[in-house]
């Protein structure tokens, strides 16, 4: 028997025809589901096209190497982070920002603790403000207020306030340490829906340079940045790494990681 006569034979056989029918229609299905499907309920599937969803899927950088890949407006972020943006500050940047500071208070709180639910800056790290009032100013993250506070804020001013606001005494709740009684999301994650654990980027076991100081914050501040970041409302996370991990969040894991977040403790010494 020779190959072309081992082909048709093959194709004679009922069973190779029909897993040859079945393998073409999955394949059809799967390109269907997400390619069309997936990008039509999910407006932020997509984000930064398909090839950067499929890389995000697969953990791989989408650019390597070519930092101006993406295209202008799609980027999260225009702050690049920089170690130097948490270097200690002169005296003299403290003092302009805590002048500067006076138009804060009134939402923020005379001393970086906010009374109401606007988040707390006490002790925040410097390069966290800095980043942040940065993509309000250009856009990329969306309040009304703070986007007008921000627009007549100079490069200077933004570096002053958040000396200052780093410079305040740490009336806040102490970064969590690993302890066994933590909620499992924040302690373990939830390694199946790729969620790293918490503390494993919010301090306690590791502070990723860019992530904000959680603890002690208002309850309804957490609960508003997890529920938009799920919904892709807030989309200044370099790489979207907040919102791949909210979007697989439940309303009652955003509840309980809100809730501990929230609590009030004794400070850091
Ligand atoms: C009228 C109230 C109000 C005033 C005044 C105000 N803020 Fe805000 N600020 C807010 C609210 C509300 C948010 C949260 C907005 C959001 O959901 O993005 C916020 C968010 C921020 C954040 C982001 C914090 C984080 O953890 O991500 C920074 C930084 C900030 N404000 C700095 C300032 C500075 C500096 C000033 C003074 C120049 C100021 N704010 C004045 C209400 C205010
Ligand atoms: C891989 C690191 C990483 C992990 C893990 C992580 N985060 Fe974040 N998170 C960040 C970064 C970075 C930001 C700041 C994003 C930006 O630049 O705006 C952030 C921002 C936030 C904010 C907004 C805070 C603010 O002040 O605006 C909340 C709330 C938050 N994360 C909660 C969580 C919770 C709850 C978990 C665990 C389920 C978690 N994060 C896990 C890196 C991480």
């Amino acid at each position: 028997m020779d190959d072309d006569e081992g082909g048709m034979y093959a194709w004679r056989n009922p069973w190779f025809r029909r897993s040859l029918v079945s393998l073409v229609a999955l394949a059809v299905v799967s390109i269907l589901v997400g390619f069309v499907w997936l990008p039509s309920v999910h407006a932020d599937y997509t984000a930064g096209g398909i090839w950067a969803a499929i890389c995000r899927a697969a953990g791989v950088p989408s650019s390597w190497g070519d930092k101006s890949a993406p295209k202008e407006g799609q980027r999260s972020t225009d702050v690049v982070l920089d170690r130097s943006m948490a270097r200690a500050a002169a005296p003299d940047a403290v003092g302009r920002g805590a002048t500067l500071a006076l138009n804060c208070t009134m939402c923020h709180g005379a001393q970086g603790m906010s009374m109401s639910n606007a988040p707390n800056l006490a002790g925040q790290y410097p390069e966290v403000v800095i980043k942040q009032l940065h993509d309000y100013k250009t856009g990329k993250r969306s309040s009304a207020i703070m986007e007008a506070l921000s627009a007549r804020l100079s490069e200077q001013d933004i570096n002053d306030l958040a000396a200052y606001f780093a410079s305040l005494p740490k009336a806040r709740t102490a970064p969590t340490t690993y302890d066994e009684t933590l909620p499992a999301l924040v302690r373990v994650g939830a390694p199946l829906r790729n969620v790293a654990p918490c503390i494993a980027c919010h301090g306690g076991v590791d502070q990723k340079f860019g992530a904000p100081w959680l603890e002690g914050m208002p309850k309804d501040y957490l609960t508003s940045q997890l529920k938009a970041f799920a919904k892709g409302e807030r989309h200044n996370d370099p790489e979207a790494q907040m919102r791949n991990m909210a979007r697989t969040m439940t309303p009652k894991e955003i509840e309980e990681v809100s809730t501990f977040y929230a609590r009030k403790a004794p400070p850091a010494q």
